[in-house]
Order: C-alpha cells, then sequence, then structure tokens
C-alpha cells in the first residue's frame, strides 16, 4: 500500500508543498491540477515564499555570524541558477545583491530595477559589448579572470572616462563538490589565476599576483578584492574555509609588497542543496559561522584587518523552491537482466527542461502528485520525450503500481539550473515558470511557442 501521507512533503520539496487528503498535491495553496489547467505542462513551479525565506535564511546567517566576528557581510544571488525579473525583485527585496555572468543576466538584472551597484559581472571570457555594459550600468563589481581581461577592462573604462571597480578571481587548489573537497596545487580549468606558479614558473609572481599587481598598476581600475569560487552542491564546509585562508594570505602577501590592502573578499557560491529526501542540505547558520571563525583566525594570525566578505549562493536559495510538474504519456514495462522489471514512465518533457541528469549523472526525486493510490509500489524511470535514450529524468523512483498516462507528476527541487540550462532540443518549446504564493499562481516567463521558433528561422 503506497497511498503517500497527507501533510507536508518536507525535504526535497518546497516549504509549501503539501499532500491533501484526497492526494492532491498543492504549493502555496494551489492545487495541481489548477496548475496544469491554467499554465499546461510540463512547468516550472516556483514556491515564492520558499525562496524568499531561503535569501533570507542566507542572508540573516552570514549577517549574524560575520557581525559576530566583527565585519560585514554581502549575499549575492547567483542568477546563473535561475534570473528572471520577478526572481531578480524577489532576491533584491530579500536584501541580496545580484551576480551575474552575461550581460544577457545583467540586462534581466537592471530590467528588475536592481542598482548598477549592487551588481556583479563574472565572465571568463566577457565581450567588449558586455563590459561597457556592466560600465555603463555602474556595477558594483567586474570580476576579472585573466591578465589580457584586466587590460581590457582598463582600456573600456578608460574609454568611458571612468574607474571600473575589479575583482580578481582566483584559484586556490581547493575544489569542492558533492561530499568532499580534495585541494591540489594546480587547477586544469578554465576559470580563475592560480595562485601557484606551476609550469608557468619563470622565476616570477604566480597568475593570482600578477593579475593582483596588473590592476593595482592601472589607473582605471579600483581594486577592490580578491574572488574565489571552489565549486557547487558542496556539502563540506572544510573547502571553503581551506580557499578562503588561500586568498586572506594572498591579501595579506599584497598589502605587504604594495601596501594596498583591498577591502573584500567574495568567497563565491557552491552550497549544497537536498534533491532527494533524507538527504542533508548545508546548513546556512553553520556554514556561516564555520567560514566567518574561520577567516577571523587567520585575519588574526596574519595581523591583517577582516576584509568584508561576500559569497554567492544560487542552487541553495532557488533549487529547493521550485518543481516541474509533468503530465505522464505513455507506460512501459521493460524487462531486466537481473529479472527485475523496470517500468519506463515518460513524461511530456525531459532532457530539453532538465539537463542535470543526462548532463552530471544527477538523481532526482519524483511523486505522482494529482491524485492517492494504494497500488503496490513498483520501480520505475522517468523519461522525457526526446530521441535520446539518455533523457532520462529520473533514473530511479518507486512510484504508485498503477501510475498511468494522464498523471500528474512532479520532480522536486528543479528551481536550480533546470530552466536556465534548458534548450529547444527536438524543438520543444521552453516552459513557462509559474511563480505560487499566497493560493494565487501567476506566469513570471511565459511558455515558448512554436511561432516563437519559427520566427527566429529565417528560412
Ligand atoms: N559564483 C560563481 C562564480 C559561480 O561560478 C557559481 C556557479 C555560483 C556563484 C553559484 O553556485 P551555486 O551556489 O549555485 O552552486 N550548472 C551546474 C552548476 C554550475 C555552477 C557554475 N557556477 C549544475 O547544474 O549543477
Amino acid at each position: 500500500m503506497t497511498a503517500p501521507a497527507a501533510g507536508v512533503l518536507g525535504v526535497p520539496w518546497s516549504a509549501g508543498v503539501r499532500r491533501g487528503d484526497d492526494g492532491v498535491v498543492t504549493v502555496a495553496g494551489v492545487g495541481v491540477h489548477d496548475l496544469a489547467a491554467e499554465h499546461g505542462t510540463p512547468a516550472y513551479v516556483l514556491d515564492e515564499a520558499d525562496f524568499r525565506a531561503r535569501a533570507r535564511g542566507y542572508r540573516t546567517a552570514f549577517a549574524t555570524a560575520f557581525a559576530e566576528v566583527g565585519t560585514g557581510v554581502d549575499v549575492y544571488y547567483a542568477g546563473k541558477a535561475l534570473l528572471t525579473v520577478a526572481v531578480a525583485r524577489w532576491a533584491r527585496s530579500e536584501g541580496l545583491r545580484v551576480d551575474t555572468a552575461s550581460g544577457g543576466e545583467l540586462a534581466v538584472a537592471l530590467r528588475a530595477g536592481v542598482p548598477g551597484a549592487e551588481i556583479g559581472l563574472h565572465g571568463n571570457n566577457k565581450s567588449d559589448d558586455e563590459i561597457l555594459a556592466a560600465l555603463d550600468a555602474g556595477v558594483g563589481r567586474i570580476i576579472v579572470d585573466s591578465l589580457v581581461e584586466i587590460d581590457r577592462v582598463a582600456d573600456l573604462a578608460a574609454s568611458r572616462g571612468v574607474v571600473a571597480p575589479v575583482m580578481v578571481r582566483v584559484t586556490t587548489g581547493v575544489h569542492a563538490g558533492g561530499h568532499e573537497y580534495i585541494s591540489t596545487a594546480h587547477e586544469d580549468q578554465k576559470f580563475g589565476l592560480s595562485v601557484n606558479p606551476g609550469a608557468l614558473d619563470d622565476g616570477g609572481d604566480p597568475p593570482a599576483m600578477r593579475a593582483l599587481l596588473a590592476v593595482v598598476a592601472r589607473p582605471e581600475l579600483h581594486l577592490l578584492g580578491i574572488h574565489s569560487h571552489i565549486g557547487s552542491q558542496i556539502l563540506d564546509p572544510a573547502g571553503f574555509e581551506a580557499a578562503a585562508r588561500v586568498v586572506l594570505r594572498l591579501r595579506a602577501e599584497l598589502a605587504e609588497r604594495t601596501g594596498v590592502l583591498v577591502d573584500e573578499v567574495d568567497l563565491g557560491g557552491g552550497y549544497g542543496i537536498a534533491y532527494l529526501p533524507g538527504e542533508v542540505p548545508l546548513d546556512p547558520d553553520r556554514i556561516a559561522k564555520d567560514v566567518a571563525s574561520a577567516v577571523a583566525a587567520v585575519c588574526g594570525e596574519l595581523r591583517t584587518p577582516l576584509p568584508r566578505i561576500s559569497v554567492e549562493p544560487g542552487r541553495a536559495i532557488v533549487g529547493p523552491a521550485g518543481f516541474t510538474l509533468y503530465t505522464v504519456g505513455t507506460v512501459k514495462p521493460v524487462a531486466l537482466d537481473d529479472g527485475r522489471v523496470r517500468t519506463y514512465v515518460s513524461v511530456d518533457g525531459g532532457m530539453s527542461d532538465n539537463i542535470r541528469p543526462a548532463l552530471y549523472g544527477a538523481h532526482y526525486h519524483a511523486e505522482v502528485v494529482g491524485r492517492a493510490s494504494d497500488a503496490e509500489p513498483l520501480l520505475a524511470r522517468v523519461v522525457g520525450k526526446h530521441c535520446e535514450s539518455g533523457d532520462i529524468v529520473v533514473h530511479e523512483v518507486m512510484l504508485p503500481g498503477d501510475v498511468r498516462a494522464g498523471d500528474l507528476l512532479a520532480v522536486a527541487a528543479t528551481g536550480a539550473y533546470g530552466r536556465s540550462m534548458a534548450s529547444n532540443y527536438n524543438q520543444l518549446t521552453r516552459p513557462p515558470v509559474v511563480g505560487v504564493a499566497d493560493g494565487v499562481s501567476r506566469v513570471l516567463v511565459r511558455r515558448e511557442t512554436v511561432e516563437d521558433l519559427l520566427a527566429l528561422d529565417l528560412g
């Protein structure tokens, strides 16, 4: 008997998700049948109160922890996880700033009314147009990612007659993700400038120090600080502490050599969430306390004043706030070599609305949300409708044995990197983003139409 219990569904669902006595799931008081009828499926559904609570939770946790050690902190919402005009407004109204990674993200944040001064611009290969758009908007920080780019930003700032506030993104040798972190001297990846000389060693400074000195040398640039992002979906705070140590030492060394003590250190994002029932997300209070005390301890050892800190959570704020609502189209039992049967449940979306299972082997949780069922559970694989056998939405999940065409099925915790990484593979139209609050649903980003697709094709 699998009739799911009525009540709050809990992890990994957003706080507003409940199952009624009739088995029908609601979010913030809106039933899934109403959502499907009004907006169609597939649809990304966002629980506004849950998003806001997580944004507030991160801001409060970090503000409290860093106030205790005697410095301030800014929390930037990492827009790459999901950026819409409404989402940017929610973030701002909860006291967050916005981290953007392209001219497009910058445009959305500006359209939302986020002041330039509260926006950061990232990217390892920003175009001149993107840099100029950032300068014209008066962004609070451009995070530079290479020596070439330092001169590019300085020249463009000179052309506009402004001084550009920049941070230098460094790689600390600390990588994290999943349940552990590793520390290596060298990083074989495209982002940042290494604190280690390695094979580039010509007896001079490592790339990170060269970049900092290059920024200091250009009067069109103001060196605001040092930036480090160590990875994503991190569940172990040790990596953040290790990276903070490296960055703070670099800051002290720069001060010793040049007299320039930068005001800020950005420790990036990456705070891990629960995707499956029973998983334990990183606790913002704990991570904030751990990082604050590590920062205070290292600054104490180095006898340098504390910098202002910033962090850039994306997934941890929007991931659990969203789920994807699908309609089941076909159900097909397939015999496995070990004698088991796996039931393939096809839904009306797939890898075009959530590439993460195919791209990273990411695991998700799904439930039949439109009704109760007493049927024995069966081992199911939820798949999409694309012309690709790797088009898997949920690798393995127990679903009611009577799962059938027309059932509404929801996949939890798809708020981050779902819509933002969506594609039009097989010319599918991207689903809408529907916000739900206080018993009302509202389209934040409308569903694409085939006309939208055809409008781009000039024949
Ligand atoms: N700051 C910087 C500089 C970043 O590169 C990232 C993510 C973040 C902040 C936000 O990280 P978060 O708190 O969301 O983990 N598409 C992948 C994740 C790529 C993240 C890239 N950078 C995924 O779907 O898991």
